[in-house]
């Protein structure tokens, strides 16, 4: 095996502001307004939702961090000694280290993020817990196809994908199903996949962990409009625009919505935008599944449900799923 330094040079794949351009453009001219969930981390955004993932109405980050420490060692004997770790979505990479701590001898991580200063932040901050573990930081759009550094050389052992936070949510289900499928060609035959999903639940709790009394999903939710304002010189005046977070039942999913309070023109040069008063842009679904319907999903798409775990009060789940051989 090579051995290789710490905190390794990112790998930077991820898409440039011209792609961003085109997306907010084509988001806007359709009928409902939509712009993807993945634009809203930048720095600041990444940042905010570090923020949310703290508060007491946000109930999936503590109930998933409970599942996994009550379950690390259940995940580390799957894996075995050696393993490789591959982290969709890493963020501040908190949750890791509790994988990391239980894991025997890891190999080598590499964790997958849109927002380079937060993931290169994270990754040294991560690197001065775990001083002899390689780590390979990817900066790229995991919604998107794209490929690993070869990483054989480097990892004798079992490879293990983890997606926590229920950031799988975030797709519809097609884009779930397709995702699935490109993760288990990713890692490849018999590697482990660690997925957190969170569960159907009463409404008014799903209403105020995406609509907090402190006000930083809102705040979390109008960076985008700042966002573009600076990256695409638009003029957004973020006072005429209010958060919403509405459950979807039908769906199975909270949505998170802009709604302009004005009949307005935005311009984004050298677009002109008309907005309704009332009318909204829709930025974020997170869907939730009950145990069985994602494992059907996981079946479908060519893994075996090993495992699945929850807290006791059925908030979330984490399940273990192996790419079928
Ligand atoms: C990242 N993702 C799983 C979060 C969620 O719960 O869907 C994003 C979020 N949106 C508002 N609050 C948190």
């Amino acid at each position: 095996m090579k051995a290789i330094q710490a905190v390794q040079r990112i790998h930077d794949l991820a898409p440039g502001v011209e792609a961003f351009h085109e997306a907010v453009i084509a988001g806007l001219s359709a009928v409902p307004k939509t712009l993807s969930c993945k634009f809203l981390y930048d720095a600041t955004g990444s940042r905010l939702f570090d923020r949310i993932c703290t508060l007491p109405a946000y109930y999936p980050t503590r109930t998933e961090w409970g599942i996994l420490r009550a379950h690390a060692r259940d995940i580390a004997a799957a894996a075995g000694p050696a393993a490789g770790l591959i982290e969709f979505g890493s963020g501040a990479g908190h949750k890791i280290r509790l994988l990391l701590a239980a894991l025997r001898d890891p190999a080598l991580y590499i964790p997958i993020d849109i927002s380079r200063t937060h993931l290169l932040a994270s990754a040294q901050t991560l690197s001065a817990a775990f001083p002899q573990l390689p780590i390979v930081p990817v900066c790229a759009d995991y919604t998107q196809s794209f490929v690993l550094p070869d990483m054989r050389n480097y990892c004798p052992g079992r490879l293990v994908g983890f997606f926590p936070g229920s950031t799988i949510g975030n797709f519809t289900p097609e884009e779930m199903n397709e995702f699935l499928r490109r993760t288990a060609q990713l890692l490849g035959e018999g590697a482990l996949f660690i997925v957190g999903v969170d569960l159907p639940k009463a409404k008014a709790v799903l209403e105020a962990a995406y609509d907090d009394p402190q006000g930083v999903t809102a705040a979390f939710n109008l960076n985008l409009l700042r966002r573009i304002n600076r990256e695409l010189k638009a003029d957004f005046d973020l006072a005429t625009f209010r958060h919403e977070a509405r459950w979807d039942a039908a769906a199975g999913r909270i949505e998170m919505h802009l709604t302009s309070q004005i009949e307005q023109m935005v311009s984004i040069a050298p677009h002109r935008i008309h907005f309704r008063r009332g009318e909204t842009i829709h930025t974020e679904n997170s869907h939730k599944y009950d145990l069985e319907t994602f494992m059907n999903h996981a079946e479908a798409t060519g893994y075996k449900s090993l495992a699945s775990w929850t807290d006791t009060q059925r908030l979330f789940a984490l399940h273990m799923l192996e790419v079928k051989r």
